[in-house]
């Protein structure tokens, strides 16, 4: 991948799914790692990983929700490296439910890591990357947060506040010459439902279903992710059908919200969406 910056990335959640394969894509190119989670016993697995894929990997356990925690990463990776090419706020949890299910703590810690992780982690690593000259930002949010599919407001909340400071992000980090990408993927299959607090039955099937039938997989995920960043895109929806509902919702918004609306208050409006996840097109 061409780079214009230093090749030592930070990436969060790269103990498992998508922070993973970011990570080792990076490694056959023989990039340093900043291995960034809270699961150690994975994360040492990632570390092996990168070293065999022929890169160099450090892991630091930092929990992206504590502000504190996120500052002494950027700290370290600072001073062991002297520059950070490219962070990768990725590490992300699946809080979903009726509004009225679903209990304010576990809004708290979605909100506390989906979105304020990603905050700290743009708070922390921009000043050493406006002084070095300049590097590259990827938030990984997620088409949930575009399409808004009922009972999982919490995570289609923090995912469009995710997208939102990205765009603002992307135009006010510019004279430093830090770029800013958001990636918006549609299901696949990871270890996100693992620690997933899920309080619907719908959307519990509809992860059944739709895992089970993804057609991209983490690795194909993380390429398009790093094309992106070559390339500096803004926006990347990886999967075809990601681009589909995300030209939808820019060329007919009140049609494309009201498209939900009607599909939940008609009767055959989840069994419909149910049969799309059941043949891998959502
Ligand atoms: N899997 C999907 O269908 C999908 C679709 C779109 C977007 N995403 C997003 O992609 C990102 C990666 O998710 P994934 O699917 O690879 O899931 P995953 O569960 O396989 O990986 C998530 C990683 O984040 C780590 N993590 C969780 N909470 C953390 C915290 N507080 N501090 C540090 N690390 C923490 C986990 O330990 C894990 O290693 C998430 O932001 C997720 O919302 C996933």
């Amino acid at each position: 991948m061409r780079f214009k910056y230093e090749k030592t990335a930070v990436v969060t959640g790269a103990a498992l799914g998508i922070g993973r394969e970011i990570c080792l894509a990076l490694a056959a190119e023989g990039w340093k790692l900043g291995i960034v989670d809270i699961n150690m016993e994975a994360a040492e697995e990632t570390r092996e990983l990168v070293e065999r894929a022929g890169g160099v990997g450090e892991i630091f356990r930092c929990d992206v929700a504590d502000p504190e925690q996120v500052a002494a990463c950027a700290d370290h990776f600072f001073a062991t490296w002297g520059k950070v090419g490219l962070l990768v706020n990725n590490a992300g949890v699946m809080v979903a439910g009726c509004i009225e299910d679903v209990s304010v703590e576990d809004w708290r810690r979605i909100v506390d890591i989906n979105l304020l992780g990603v905050v700290y982690g743009c708070r922390a690593f921009v000043p050493g990357m406006k002084k070095q000259g300049g590097g590259h930002i990827v938030n990984v949010a997620s088409m949930a947060g575009v399409t808004a599919l009922f009972e999982q407001a919490p995570y289609n909340t923090t995912k469009a506040a995710v997208i939102g400071l990205s765009e603002t992000l992307r135009a006010e980090l510019s004279p430093g010459n830090i770029r800013v990408t958001v990636a918006c993927p549609l299901c696949l299959n990871t270890h996100l439902m693992e620690t997933a607090c899920i309080n619907s039955d719908f959307i519990s099937e509809f992860y059944c279903n739709t895992f089970a039938q993804a057609r991209m997989s983490a690795p194909d995920i993380a390429r398009c992710i790093l094309k992106a960043v070559e390339k500096n895109r803004f926006y990347e929806m990886p999967q075809p059908f990601a681009k589909v509902l995300w030209l939808n919702k820019r060329l007919t918004p009140e049609q494309f919200v009201n498209m939900f609306y009607w599909l939940n208050r008609w009767s055959l409006g989840k069994p419909f969406v149910m049969w799309l996840a059941r043949h891998g097109m959502v």
